[in-house]
């Protein structure tokens, strides 16, 4: 029985909006059928609520003292660089990804490698048996005596726990598990998520206590509806990967304490996620041998650059609507640049099946990469390669001219470190910058100009 003065509502579970009544789609967003019923509780809330005690009194900023030193490292440097170098006291970070990528045994680890550093961690497992927690731990050969794990899931008694034990790290996994005692709705429903997740961020900001919130990511692609969550906390990461191949990418997607678009890598092995602290070598030693199609970008993840391999397959197609497939970039990128090259360069792709795809499951978003991109298809619709020792980098423009990009200083010298001679790149960057020891710097003002250069014709 719904005691007196309370209300049902109907929210959307995807962008929060609210209605009186039950509607197979969100006149907001949208969406179809993401309505979903909540109680809402009497004017004076549910009975006992114990309001916390006031943080502080407004205070001038300038006689604010300053912060003591509030920064910890876990000492994984692929970990600590997505989080702008080191994590922050009283922070909250929300680790997202599919279901089985990894983000239990990367919490996992890096709790482990904080408690070596001196911390204590209190690690809640929403999802797994005592049991299961301790073969895994076994398996990732754990050792630290000040890793506390609990099996909890509500929130009431997680924040006894962090009273009893005060941590200087708290690890949920996931947030989609955890419930408070107050919401009559079900775990992992959006009012749940959101509660939970605000209780939290509330109770690391009074305790100057870490958390990390691990969150699954919905069909849609969003952590637990897309906006419930990213607002609230100080950094958004992303756990991604193609679940065939051993690479495993962390990507920074918001973060109040440092650059965003950082990434880490890291190779998942029988023994848990191994950094790999030099991506681009491992990625150039999966190459073939020189094949049309084939082209390498230095693409800038953040503040590292990681060269990359494009591939591109241009094929007479069978279908009257012909196939434009990609992997790891931008659909309609591609599109774009296709129709940059047949109406600028006369390369005719209609009737062709397109295909292009970024090896090692790397997403590559930047605009640098569209010479890249473009050079693979015009070498796969000429059948002639680009020489292997080839980087090629530029934004590609509608009237097919290449442009300047950010920071070509630190792509060229990672292509010169792994051995590159030639690089393929806006003219305005080779006259800037001059000849470099080892690199030809080949600089070109459009992609007609480009294919010239690279594969002898256009
Ligand atoms: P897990 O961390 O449980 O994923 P998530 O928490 O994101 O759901 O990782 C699950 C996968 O990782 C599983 O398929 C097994 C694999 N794995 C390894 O390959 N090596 C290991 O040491 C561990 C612990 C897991
Ligand atoms: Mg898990």
């Amino acid at each position: 029985m719904r005691g007196s003065g309370t209300k049902v509502v109907f929210t959307c579970q995807a962008c929060g909006h609210q209605v009186g009544k039950w509607l197979g789609r969100c006149p907001q967003c949208g969406g179809w059928n993401t309505l979903a019923e909540e109680v809402v509780g009497p004017r004076g809330g549910w009975g006992e609520v114990s309001l916390p005690p006031p943080r502080s009194s407004p205070q001038p900023l300038v006689q604010m003292a300053p912060p003591k030193e509030c920064r910890q490292t876990s000492g994984l440097s692929e970990f600590d660089r997505v989080l702008g170098g080191s994590l922050v006291a009283g922070s909250v970070v929300l680790l997202g990804g599919d279901p089985g990528i990894g983000k239990s045994t990367l919490v996992l680890q890096v709790c482990d490698r904080f408690c070596q550093n001196g911390l204590t961690v209190l690690y809640l497992s929403g999802e797994e048996s005592e049991a299961q927690l301790k073969l895994r731990a076994q398996r990732l050969g754990l050792r630290s005596a000040t890793l506390l794990v609990a099996t909890e899931t509500c929130l009431e008694n997680l924040i006894k726990f962090v009273e009893q034990v005060r941590p200087d790290i708290l690890a949920v996994d996931s947030i989609q598990t955890l419930y408070t005692a107050t919401l009559p709705a079900a775990p992992g429903s959006l009012p749940q998520v959101r509660e939970t997740a605000f209780r939290l961020t509330q109770q690391a900001k009074l305790s100057d206590m870490a958390v990390f919130l691990i969150g699954h990511v919905t069909k849609e692609g969003a952590i637990a509806g897309p906006m419930a969550l990213e607002h609230l906390v100080d950094t958004v990461l992303y756990l991604e990967g193609d679940r065939s191949h051993a690479f495993r990418l962390l990507r920074t997607v918001k973060n109040r304490f440092g650059p965003t678009q950082e990434l880490g890598v890291f190779e998942m092995q029988d023994a848990g996620l191994v950094e790999v602290t030099n991506p681009s070598a491992l990625f150039m030693a999966e190459r073939t041998q020189e094949v049309p199609g084939s082209v390498v970008v230095p693409s800038l993840e953040g503040s590292r650059p990681i060269l990359v391999e494009v591939q591109a397959l241009v094929s007479p197609s069978p279908l009257a609507l012909p196939r434009r497939q990609s992997r790891g970039l931008d659909p309609g990128r591609v599109s774009l640049l296709v129709a940059v090259m047949e109406k600028r360069v006369g390369l005719g792709f209609s009737g062709q099946d397109v295909f292009v795809n970024v090896a090692g499951g790397v997403r590559l978003s930047e605009p640098a990469a569209d010479l890249g991109v473009a050079l693979a298809l015009a070498s796969s619709y000429l059948d002639r390669p680009v020489s292997r020792d080839t980087l090629v980098f530029g934004e590609i423009g509608l009237t097919g001219e290449v442009r300047a990009v950010a920071q070509p200083e630190i792509r060229l010298k990672e292509g010169q470190k792994l051995g590159f001679k030639r690089a393929v790149l806006a003219r305005r960057h080779s006259e800037r910058l001059g000849p470099l020891p080892g690199l030809e710097l080949l600089g070109v003002e459009t992609l007609a100009e480009a294919i010239k250069l690279t594969l002898g014709s256009s």
